[in-house]
């Protein structure tokens, strides 16, 4: 067969085109596509060959279950799913300089002083750099090896070596294999580094963490075109200009997820934050206008935080609409619904929606509370002291019930709240809290009415 003409590849989701274009069409980014070598086609006619038949087996076999290795930094192990488990394979995203390094160094230095073998490869920073962290973090006694490498053969031929538990390579995108015809970090380079190491990972029963930068210059390839290959995938999260970091774990085949680790960035590294929920709620005496309390569920944990509304006389003929840590395609259908269902119209107004402490938010259970936030705001009534909300709600303008309701509550009253607004047909237990269920959000509007 002849081999296939040059390719065009989106650095970014690695969608691949015979032509150049502009734009991709799979993710929509702007000047991610570059030409690559073609790999090698993989030859015809393979079933027609002799191969080696493998040993079937039924779900009831024997399984050896490795114990998970945790760091005791009980935040990542919680993000991890109760620890890294052996032979398996994790991709750490984030935005560069957001403390993927710090953290993985941390995670490191503590498994090593708890007597599991870490290797930690750095193609970014110096040795000295990385050393002058760790004596930053008082961490210069732990026992993990560390080294400074770009080249795949010599990686893997240190590993094979040294033969370490865990491995963390940080990051994939400086790596490069001498056997792919393209520069390092793009997608053949990174989906060939990665396939290497999680070869390794499986052969030897290592556990391989891989770091990578989330970019938005075309010419590197971003993790996503990684996720598929690995067992585990975290994010690490967080609002330029806030102290927080939420490490979130988007895909584990060994865990739950939506599980987060929250964080906050000090001098000493990163710091665990045992209980988000305090974290997200501003503190103040007198409660204000357009401020709600949100219960929501992040992975197995309840966390209450804060969503704050805005609603202000606009003088634009295309009003402003602002959403920081959510979505604003649920902003414009909550707003649509208060105008259709209840007659609160926003079409004067600017709308600006904040979830505090920078998280994001993805539940639709949020969608109540950010209709009681943009509602309190417009009426500029505030909501009654002390008053936590969820609940989702329909086109229609039902307030639907959600999941763990019980959860939501009890984190409420562990936090000193004495009233909630929920889903009518909640299913709740006994709750010391005063609850007041809602079924239309026309109720909602009612609420506001003194
Ligand atoms: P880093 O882990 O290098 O980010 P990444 O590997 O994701 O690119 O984090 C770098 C940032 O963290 C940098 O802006 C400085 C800050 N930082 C602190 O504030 N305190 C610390 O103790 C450390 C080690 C870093
Ligand atoms: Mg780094």
């Amino acid at each position: 067969m002849a081999r296939e003409a040059d390719r065009f590849v989106c650095q970014s989701c690695g969608t691949v085109y015979r032509k150049w274009q502009g734009r991709c069409d799979g993710c929509g980014e702007w000047n991610t596509i570059v030409q690559e070598n073609a790999p090698q086609a993989i030859p015809r006619g393979l079933s027609t060959g002799k191969g080696r038949p493998v040993d079937l087996g039924g779900l009831d076999g024997d399984t050896e279950s490795a114990p998970r290795m945790a760091s005791g930094i009980a935040e990542f192990d919680r993000a991890c799913g109760g620890g890294l488990v052996p032979g398996s394979a994790l991709l750490v995203g984030g935005d560069p300089g957001i403390g993927k390094s710090t953290i993985l160094l941390q995670a490191a230095a503590l498994l090593a002083l708890e007597g599991i073998d870490c290797v930690y490869l750095s193609g970014e920073e110096a040795a000295a750099q990385i050393r002058a962290r760790a004596a930053r973090l008082g961490l210069s006694h732990s026992p993990m090896r560390l080294g400074t490498e770009t080249s795949l053969r010599d990686i893997l031929a240190t590993l094979e070596e040294s033969r370490p538990q865990v491995a963390i390579i940080d990051s994939i995108q400086t790596l490069f294999a001498d056997n792919v015809e393209s520069a390092p970090g793009s997608v053949s380079q990174v989906r060939a580094c990665a396939q290497e190491l999680i070869r390794f990972a499986k052969r030897r029963g290592c556990t391989v963490v891989l770091v990578g930068h989330v970019t938005k210059e075309g010419l590197i390839a971003g993790p996503r075109v990684l996720e598929h290959m690995v067992d585990t995938v975290l994010y690490f999260e967080g609002e330029r200009g806030h102290q927080f970091r939420i490490l979130r774990a988007v895909k584990n085949r060994y865990g739950g997820t939506d599980e987060i680790g929250v964080f906050e960035m000090t001098d000493k590294g990163l710091a665990e934050v045992p209980n988000p929920s305090a974290l997200f709620l501003t503190n103040r005496a007198e409660p204000v206008s357009g401020a709600a309390v949100f219960a929501g569920i992040e992975g197995t944990r309840p966390v209450l935080v804060e969503i704050q509304a805005l609603v202000s006389p606009s003088s634009l003929a295309t009003p402003r609409r602002a959403v920081v840590g959510w979505d604003s395609g649920r902003l414009a259908m909550v707003m649509a619904v208060l105008d259709a269902r209840c007659g609160l119209g926003f079409g004067g107004f600017d709308v600006y929606l904040n979830v505090a402490g920078g998280l994001r938010v993805s539940e639709p259970a949020a969608d109540l509370a950010v209709a009681a936030a943009l509602v309190s705001s417009l009426t500029d009534i505030p909501v009654p002291a002390e008053t936590v909300i969820f609940g989702e709600i329909s086109l229609a303008g039902e307030v639907r019930p959600v999941a763990q309701a019980d959860a939501r509550l009890k984190e409420a009253e562990k936090l000193g709240f004495t009233r909630a607004w929920l889903p009518q047909s909640s299913k709740t237990g006994r709750s010391t809290l005063r609850l007041t269920t809602l079924d239309r959000l026309q109720s909602v509007k009612g609420l506001f009415a003194d």
